[in-house]
């Protein structure tokens, strides 16, 4: 998948030129999960409409995507407390492990290749300091067929994707979703171990 070209050729229909109205009602029923000293790490952010909305309430949001042209436009609105910048999360660099408290979790895990997901669990389990959380709407279809991306993603393979590094501390389907999603987004809170088991 050439994100880039799709970002460029304008052909980017994830791209609800909002902030996901999951993460919306999460700061207004849970802000106890936010801090205004918090870091917080926002893989895949796209346009970074997210990263604005996690920076009012957090101490600095880093917001990273593969794709140049989403991170220049995402740059032409940043908050002071926040940075864009383009970076592979499958090679991140040693300087950022251990210095976040949370990942905010968005139509990034569904946009990956399924035999990349673990690598992703233990991209974030590294990122996170200990007792950090990924907190995310995770994107998943168990009824249309269609293989992306986002590819077809069921809550089980979440969960086996995240237990070797993570436990699950709670899970509920969101109140209020993109039209068209409805029914189809999990918020999901997911609490890193302290060892891994590697
Ligand atoms: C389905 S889009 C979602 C974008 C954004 N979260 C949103 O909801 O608008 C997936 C995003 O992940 C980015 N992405 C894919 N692979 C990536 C990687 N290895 N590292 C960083 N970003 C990546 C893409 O460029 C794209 O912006």
């Amino acid at each position: 998948m050439d994100w880039q070209q799709r970002y460029v050729a304008g052909d980017t229909p994830w791209d609800k030129g909002m902030c996901s109205p999951g993460l919306k009602d999460l700061i207004q029923s849970k802000p106890v999960l936010f801090g205004d000293d918090a870091r917080v790490f926002a893989p895949g952010c796209g346009f970074g409409h997210d990263v604005r909305e996690l920076a009012k309430v957090s101490g600095f949001v880093q917001g990273a995507d593969i794709s140049e042209f989403a991170v220049a436009r995402a740059r032409k609105e940043a908050p002071e407390n926040v940075a864009f910048d383009q970076l592979d999360i499958f090679d991140l660099p040693g300087s950022m492990h251990g210095s976040y408290e949370m990942v905010w979790e968005h139509t990034c895990f569904c946009a990956i290749a399924p035999e990349m997901r673990q690598q992703y669990v233990e991209s974030m389990w590294q990122l996170l300091k200990p007792m950090g959380m990924v907190l995310g709407v995770f994107f998943v279809d168990p009824n249309r067929g269609f293989d992306g991306p986002p590819f077809l993603l069921q809550r089980d393979e979440v969960m086996a994707a995240f237990s070797s590094h993570f436990v699950l501390e709670w899970d509920e389907e969101a109140a209020t979703s993109y039209p068209g999603r409805e029914g189809r987004e999990r918020l999901m809170l997911f609490r890193r171990l302290a060892s891994c088991g590697e």
